[in-house]
């Protein structure tokens, strides 16, 4: 038996099918809400933002103070983890992420003893959160899972197809994996801290889980997100994960059965009916309104949001999106959408 807690979100997670499915929205705090620009134009620079405990805290909090959301997740992003091991770090206006990209040489330089230090302040923000937070809401952690960290570590910067990543995997084995290696160990510490610090949950995104073949995926996906699991629960017994493997389709149960994460994220391009058919149905799923139709809103939103949450009906469910808002959804269409799924 599950333990009974009193967070419909984290019940879920842990196998509690709830009456209606708690909600929370994959980069609820972000550039959608006028009140987290002000913030962002008000601070340096965006890492600033995910290590001034005070910052962070704020614009963790405002999505929840608009919507009636059931968790709330740790404002911080999936890079401070190469930040942390000294690989320089940049996010340009526009632009999106900019690294200066590792080779060899780069990977051996990285620096583990640094990390936690320098990722303190995140734990900070936890602390506070944890203490803001009503007892009915749910405190989400997370990091990038290792494969998806490491194509923007090698690459330098978000591409469609992952070409320099991959590319590199096949090139030079030992050297990927060496960087496996040190991002399975890093994140495995930073999620520990983040448990320590506060979080009920966590969950690694694995953005980049497509253009993989079997092997691949699972050298690459499956079992760098196996190893954490399992590195985690060793620290943190019985910790909550949710996995997010973002456009592994046909892999989904494999990588629920090698992982052992307590519930599998899905992204909006995956049917429900394969999501029923493929994986048990005590297993908790997480999903999967297509964030296009968060910004159209009307009836492109409603009816697919009560065919997800039909679909789901029958298993443990938080609705969510299958990937995250964009800046350009209304505030309006997220309202309709968090009372939709409440009250009908
Ligand atoms: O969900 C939340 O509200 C918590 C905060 C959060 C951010 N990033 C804040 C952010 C989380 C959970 C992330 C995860 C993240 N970051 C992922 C995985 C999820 C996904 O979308 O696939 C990835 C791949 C990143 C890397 C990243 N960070 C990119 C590609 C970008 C630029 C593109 C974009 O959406 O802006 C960022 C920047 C970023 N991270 C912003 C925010 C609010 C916008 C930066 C700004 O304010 O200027």
């Amino acid at each position: 038996m599950a333990p009974v807690t009193h967070k419909p979100l984290l019940a879920t997670v842990l196998g509690q099918r709830q009456e209606r499915p708690p909600i929370w929205i994959m980069r609820q705090a972000g550039r959608y809400l006028p009140e987290y620009r002000q913030t962002r134009a008000q601070t340096g620079g965006f890492l600033e933002l995910c290590y001034t405990p005070e910052l962070a805290v704020e614009v963790t909090l405002q999505p929840l103070r608009r919507f009636d959301l059931d968790a709330a997740i740790l404002f911080s992003d999936i890079l401070v983890i190469p930040d942390a091991l000294g690989q320089s770090v940049r996010f340009a206006t526009g632009e999106g992420p900019l690294l200066e990209p590792l080779d060899e040489k780069g990977i051996d330089s990285l620096d583990r003893n640094r990390a936690m230090s320098h990722l303190a302040p995140v734990f900070e923000t936890l602390r506070r959160l944890r203490a803001a937070l009503p007892a009915e809401k749910t405190l989400i952690g997370f990091c990038g899972a290792p494969w998806t960290v490491a194509t923007y570590m090698l690459g330098g910067r978000g591409s469609p197809d992952q070409w320099t990543a991959r590319r590199f995997a096949l090139e030079h084995p030992e050297a990927f994996d060496k960087l496996i290696d040190i991002l399975v160990d890093t994140s495995i510490d930073y999620l520990a801290g983040q448990f320590e610090a506060g979080a009920d949950v966590v969950q690694l995104f694995e953005s980049w889980a497509l253009n993989l073949d079997d092997a691949s995926f699972a050298r690459q996906v499956m079992e760098p997100n196996r190893r954490i699991v399992e590195g985690l629960r060793q620290r943190v017994p019985d910790a909550p994960v949710i996995g997010f493997p973002r456009g592994a389709a046909g892999n989904l149960r494999r990588f629920s059965e090698a992982t052992g994460v307590n519930a599998l994220g899905i992204d909006f391009a995956t049917p429900i009916d394969f999501v029923n058919a493929h994986l048990p149905p005590e297993l908790p799923v997480q999903g999967n309104l297509d964030p296009l139709r968060l910004v159209v809103g009307g009836e492109a939103m409603e009816r697919q949001a009560r065919a997800i949450i039909e679909g789901f009906a029958n298993r443990p469910h938080i609705f969510n999106l299958g990937h995250g808002i964009v800046p350009e959804t209304p505030i309006a269409h997220v309202e309709r959408l968090v009372e939709l799924v409440k009250r009908g």
